[in-house]
């Protein structure tokens, strides 16, 4: 089986996600564990519920950032992941911490990548006046937000969106699109190579799409 480590700092719905389609038996992936960087991350609860091994690490406890992301993924090594999932962790890790796990640890960010790295995406993309909003799938890298985009799902913007409408109707659709990625990912079918994202061997100049099926496509 493929085993997974999530990371998340707060709500943990994409968690929650990830665990449903393991549960159902949509993706051919086993959960070890939830690490957080937050005690109260409601994401732990979810874990804890479920079984799964809930781990929270302190950032105050460390002397600096580096020593703080070395010790977070040295426990996530020790649930021998073949991925680690980062699901709303909301700090830029270490370039020496992750260089280590290239190519192993994902992200998922609601914006349309390369629009909108960092926070507030809906208010962004709402006050630039945008007609076409998502969230993208990407490989992590020390930069944030900036990692080669694996695939993507495209909401259209309404007239009368809020940033609350919005965000709500983009959940549902982020919560697809990682199942649709990570499963893609646990089946083999996509890795990060030499010149980008390849899926089935071929490096891909655009990020998958995901259509209204739930099945990523070549755009
Ligand atoms: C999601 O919108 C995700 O794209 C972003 O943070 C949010 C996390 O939500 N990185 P949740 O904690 O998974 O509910």
């Amino acid at each position: 089986m493929f085993n997974i480590v999530v990371l998340a700092s707060g709500r943990g719905s994409n968690f929650a996600a990830l665990l449903a389609a393991q549960q159902r038996g949509d993706a051919p992936i086993h959960i070890r564990a939830l690490l957080s960087d937050k005690a109260k991350a409601p994401a732990l609860d979810l874990a804890r519920n479920a079984g799964i091994a809930a781990v929270a690490l302190a950032p105050r406890d460390y002397p600096d950032r580096a020593s703080f992301d070395r010790a977070l993924f040295a426990r996530a090594g020790e649930f021998a992941p073949d991925l680690i999932v980062l699901a709303g962790y909301m700090r830029v890790i270490d370039a020496g911490v992750i260089g280590q796990w290239h190519g192993k640890a994902i992200n998922i960010h609601p914006s349309l990548l390369p629009k909108y790295p960092g926070l507030h995406t809906h208010a962004r993309a709402l006050e630039a006046g945008d007609t076409l909003h998502g969230s993208s799938v990407h490989y992590v890298t020390a930069e944030l937000d900036t990692g080669p985009v694996i695939a993507q799902v495209e909401l259209p913007i309404r007239a009368d969106d809020t940033t609350d409408t919005l965000a709500s109707r983009l959940l549902t659709q982020e919560h697809r699109l990682l199942i649709a990625t990570v499963d893609l990912i646990a089946r083999g079918h996509i890795a990060l190579g030499a010149d980008g994202v390849a899926l089935d061997g071929c490096t891909q100049r655009t990020p998958l799409k995901l259509n209204r099926r739930g099945t990523l496509t070549i755009d």
